[in-house]
């Protein structure tokens, strides 16, 4: 199996500093932090409002990281001359909606493929490694690949509420279609990650499916820092990664 990356979102760390309006507590230096903590990558989502990350800070990052950066970007012309600019690692795709407290669905691929493609092409020419974030749904997937995305990003939003909230068989419903999608993701050639929502109580089931390579995890990291520290809080979501993965 190959080993499962996690890249941490640091989109909160943003959202407490914006709260005051000051310099802290400072994303970068969240972003260091992780790094040491184990991070494979860093994801920061820039979103046209800016409720969280900053334009400087997407340079800071840009600067500071040893690490690859994984830009999420609304498919928007002003995200993606942003993009062009920076040349990040890898450039995530997700569907925007000001009114949403997060990012509550998937794209639609499908329905929007060619407005879409336009912004895959150019981003793929400049180096940048093109994910879409999508439902566990075939035909989003099957969409994907058509347009020439290198990574399909399974949306587990659905399967986490339901195990936040015990309901077993809604969770159980959920898994099921994030490991046929993934299945259907591998075999059309597309690199499987995954994230949104993600727990210590329901990352396994997540981490042991063989095709997902990377995990992206925010919310809960930030939340559980308070309590136990940032790298702590990673170290041992790492460490369920790796048990569920079958390793230590
Ligand atoms: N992956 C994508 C594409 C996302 O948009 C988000 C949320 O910004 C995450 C992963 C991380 O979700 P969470 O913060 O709930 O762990």
């Amino acid at each position: 199996m190959d080993r499962l990356r996690l890249g941490v979102n640091i989109d909160h760390v943003a959202t407490v500093r914006n709260a005051r309006g000051g310099a802290v507590p400072d994303p970068v230096r969240a972003a260091k932090l992780a790094e040491r903590a184990g991070a494979d990558g860093i994801t920061a989502h820039l979103r046209e409002d800016r409720r969280h990350i900053r334009d400087a800070d997407i340079e800071a990052l840009v600067e500071a990281l040893s690490v690859p950066l994984n830009f999420e970007m609304a498919a928007t012309t002003e995200m993606q001359a942003i993009a062009l600019r920076h040349r990040p690692h890898a450039v995530c795709l997700v569907p925007e909606r000001r009114e949403e407290r997060t990012t509550e669905g998937g794209l639609e691929v499908a329905g929007d493929a060619a407005r879409l493609a336009d912004y895959v092409a150019p981003l793929r020419e400049a180096g940048s490694r093109v994910s879409l974030f999508v439902a566990p749904d075939p035909a989003q997937i099957e969409a994907a690949a058509r347009i020439g995305a290198a990574v399909v990003e399974l949306h587990t939003g659905a399967y986490c509420d339901a195990v936040a909230e015990g309901r077993t068989a809604d969770a159980n419903a959920e898994m099921d279609r994030i490991r046929k999608a993934a299945r259907t993701a591998h075999a059309a050639g597309l690199e499987v990650h995954a994230g949104h929502g993600l727990t210590y109580d329901s990352v396994g089931p997540v981490a042991a499916l063989p095709e997902v390579v990377e995990l992206n995890i925010g919310h809960f990291l930030m939340a559980e820092a308070l309590f136990r520290g940032l790298e702590d809080a990673i170290r041992e979501m790492r460490r369920r990664m790796n048990a569920a993965r079958g390793g230590a």
